[in-house]
């Protein structure tokens, strides 16, 4: 790790909005999100967040949800802590676990929503893509009846994939396109537009080189 790596992955563990296995035992956090966030508002979960700038943006877009970005890397996570505390953010809260023990963090039932953004393809380990069958089994347990999952990638593989997941198990789809801001209609309202231009730190670097994002919004129960 970088000098500058290790001073962020330091710092980072001080942060108030910060929270990681060794610093708060997972017992203590699921079922008790809203007593951190000091409201019953419901919360959406960002899994693979990278830095976090999308549950940055999202949280000032939506001062009455709970932002919750959860990644492996603390370092990378950093970024988003900190900017979350200079704008005095505090419905969005950053936690550092693999995504494979998510339930281990939340209640059943405690998630209202899940972002999957700009997810690793893992073009030879279908299994450890975060929209597989071995996943969803995962998030249901956590999210509320009817609760949603949206999903934004560049990859080609990976919306295949997922897409494929819808179908075969009949998850409840509510809306897909290969084309994001190729089929964003004029007269969409500005709050979705909003939301649809706020860009992860990856969705930057693949639009820049001419990368088409794909989207799609579905229930898994
Ligand atoms: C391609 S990056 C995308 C980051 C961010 N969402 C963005 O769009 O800028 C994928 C991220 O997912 C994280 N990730 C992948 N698999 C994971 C897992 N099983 N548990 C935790 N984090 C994971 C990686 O650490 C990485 O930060």
């Amino acid at each position: 790790m970088g000098k500058d790596k290790i001073r962020r992955f330091a710092a980072v563990k001080e942060f108030p909005n910060f929270f990681e296995p060794v610093i708060k035992e997972p017992s203590s956090l699921g079922g008790n999100w809203n007593k951190h966030f000091k409201n019953d508002n419901p919360i959406v979960l960002e899994l693979g967040c990278g830095k976090g700038e999308y549950s940055v943006g999202l949280a000032q877009h939506f001062p009455g949800k709970n932002f919750i970005a959860c990644d492996i890397k603390g370092a990378r996570m950093f970024i988003g802590a900190e900017q979350a505390l200079e704008q005095d953010l505090d419905n969005v809260a950053f936690l550092r676990t693999k995504i494979d023990f998510i339930t281990d963090y939340f209640s059943s039932g405690e998630v209202d929503e899940i972002w999957l953004t700009f997810s690793d393809p893992q073009p030879k380990k279908p299994n450890k893509r975060l929209s597989s069958k071995i996943f969803m089994d995962r998030y249901r347990e956590i999210l509320k009846p009817g609760g949603i999952i949206h999903m934004k990638t560049d990859s080609d593989l990976l919306f295949e994939f997922t897409e494929e997941l819808i179908k075969e198990e009949n998850y409840d789809l509510i809306e897909l396109t290969w084309d994001l801001y190729g089929d964003l209609p004029e007269n969409i309202d500005p709050i979705t537009r909003d939301i649809f231009h706020i860009k992860t730190h990856y969705e930057k670097l693949f639009t820049a080189k001419g990368a088409v994002i794909k989207y799609c919004k579905f229930r898994i129960s």
